[in-house]
């Protein structure tokens, strides 16, 4: 179905057929020079998005922010941060994506805001109806209320000189935690809501939603948690009530995709949201497939990390496809702002690049749910190597590692490294790889963080002019995504669950049936079966020379092929 088709679609569908596109603006591309990526640098590329063939953007915050967490602290939910231009230019991108039938969906960060909100500074003073906007609470300056940890590391609690208060933070010290159980920052944030939906965006991803509804007394968390007190903020005794609100009183008018992020949460618990008249949301962003590669205590424990399973990992995505999107619906991806970069994590991405992203992205878009595909993927963008604290800007990632300081875990930056090149948020924010001119074609300016030196090679000029390259890869995906309704919709079905090389499923949709085989490995894989080969025919292989009519064969290291049989 064109895009426009499923544009005009009455039954409010369009999402499932759509592929998402994520937009991190601070490192997509500069156009005024000063190093940092800008609104008007997006609109100049809404090109280059048309011709990958995407349906949507997924915009990363790009409201006012003192950027302690590069947006995510929102200062002013209603103005642009000057660094990115101005609401006119945001007007701007606005217009160009929706003259090419792209939508836009913006990010909503409402679990907490910025400490230079002006809510949090009337709060602070204890100004009228803001007083309980967040959560305050007494006690002695040496002793926090309870012993919640942030997520970003350290205590979930400040003290602010001011107020005399310790305040909750689940992220960064800048970034408290509102009060939803106060009805008017519900009905703040329910205002903002519609102003922004009245401009006429398309959806939003709703950032740490399942976190907004705390446990009544905020008790002390369990000590042998991973992360503690997650057990009494997760998932909280109102978060249905609030969602559903949130739904019924602003989304629900206007015909729009909503993705909710949920660290943290089993399949079980996505489920339960996903029910109607649970939350109202269409999609969760679940991290379970995510989890397969982690220590013994989470990603950021100090060894044990960067080891997977590909039979535990089909185990974990099957699960999610027969639970969640099967019931309801899913959101597919691998790689976002938050993670390393995919070809580095789940490919190889010096001997095999080329066909381990190739092989990634045929993974991504035939799964049953709507993909996101994180900017640069789609040309193998690829880690990088940072060899010192300073070379960092992720707050999370120095929080981290100070953590394991201040614990005495490590002594020197050096133990931490390995640890830190594996998990960094950094990876996945250096600069987009436009070209192989002087700062990768990201600015002319001095580039805020650095440009990965890979992009004298890996960049979206050299990957456009080669049509065997990734990027083509992508295109042939998205389009077959957007032509056979069994890749949207088609029941999903896992063969050889236990083979620790290949990755093998089928779609069924009415008659059709496509087979999709995967050699995640760097060696020759034997694929057999008993299915009919006859008439098996190779709609898209990674490899020149796969061959049609025929199933049972050696696959080539990181060889993806999709059949229709
Ligand atoms: C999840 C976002 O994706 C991440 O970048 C951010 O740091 C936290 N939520 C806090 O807003």
């Amino acid at each position: 179905m064109s895009r426009t088709e499923v544009l005009e679609q009455p039954d409010g569908s369009w999402w499932k057929e759509a592929v998402v596109y994520q937009i991190y603006p601070r490192s997509f591309n500069d156009s005024n020079s000063d190093g940092i990526g800008d609104i008007p640098g997006i609109t100049e590329k809404v090109g280059y998005l048309d011709s990958l063939g995407i349906d949507v953007v997924w915009l990363c915050p790009v409201y006012d922010s003192p950027n302690h967490d590069n947006g995510y602290d929102i200062r002013d939910y209603r103005s642009i941060m000057s660094e990115f231009g101005t609401m006119a230019d945001w007007d701007a991108l606005l217009d160009a994506l929706h003259a090419r039938g792209i939508r836009l969906i913006m990010d909503l960060v409402v679990n907490h805001t910025s400490n230079e909100h002006e809510w949090f500074q009337r709060s602070r003073q204890r100004d009228g109806k803001y007083e309980d906007y967040y959560y305050w609470r007494d006690g002695s300056q040496d002793e926090p209320p309870n012993n919640w940890e942030s997520i970003f590391g350290g205590p979930a609690w400040t003290y602010d000189e001011k107020r005399g208060q310790w305040y909750l933070h689940l992220f960064d010290e800048n970034q408290p935690d509102l009060n939803w159980r106060n009805s008017d920052v519900r009905e703040d944030i329910k205002e903002m809501v519609t102003w922004w939906l009245e401009k006429g965006i398309d959806g939003f991803r709703m950032d740490a939603i399942n976190y907004i509804s705390k446990v009544e007394g905020l008790p002390d968390g369990d000590r042998s948690e991973r992360l503690v007190g997650h057990q009494h903020y997760a998932h909280g005794p109102r978060i249905h009530e609030y969602l559903q609100e949130l739904y019924d009183d602003t989304l629900s008018n206007y015909d729009v995709m909503t993705v909710g992020e949920m660290g943290g949460t089993s399949i079980d618990q996505t489920a339960e949201y996903l029910v109607e008249g649970r939350s109202g949301l269409d999609m969760i962003f679940q991290f379970n497939h995510l989890g397969v590669d982690d220590g013994p205590n989470g990603p950021w424990s100090p060894d044990g990390w960067g080891e997977w399973d590909l039979s535990e990992f089909k185990q974990i995505v099957s699960h999610a496809q027969e639970e969640l999107a099967a019931e309801f619906w899913d959101s597919i991806f691998l790689g976002n702002h938050d993670v390393p970069r995919i070809v580095s994590r789940f490919g190889d991405d010096e001997v095999y690049r080329e066909e381990s992203a190739t092989l990634i992205a045929t993974f991504l878009l035939t799964l049953r749910g709507t993909p996101y595909i994180y900017q640069g993927e789609e040309f193998g963008m690829t880690n990088v190597e940072f060899d010192a604290l300073e070379e960092l800007d992720d707050v999370m990632t120095i929080g981290k590692v100070e953590e394991l300081f201040e614990t005495g875990s490590i002594d020197s930056f050096e133990e931490a490294r390995g640890l830190v090149n594996y998990w960094s948020r950094d990876h996945a924010r250096t600069p987009m790889q436009w070209s192989d001119a002087a700062n990768s074609g990201f600015t002319d300016g001095e580039p805020w963080f650095d440009v990965n030196d890979n992009y004298r090679f890996i960049n979206a000029e050299v990957a456009l002019s080669n049509g065997d390259s990734i990027w083509h890869h992508y295109r042939s995906l998205i389009d077959l995504r957007h032509e056979i309704d069994t890749l949207v919709y088609g029941e999903y079905e896992l063969l050889l669950p236990d083979n620790e090389q290949l990755y093998a499923y089928t779609r069924t949709l009415d008659e059709e049936q496509l087979l999709v085989v995967l050699n995640w490995s760097d060696e020759p894989a034997i694929f057999t079966t008993e299915m009919d080969a006859s008439d098996a025919e190779v709609l898209l292989s990674n490899y020149e020379n796969s061959p049609s009519r025929q199933l049972e064969r050696e696959f080539q290291p990181y060889e993806a092929v999709i059949y229709r049989l």
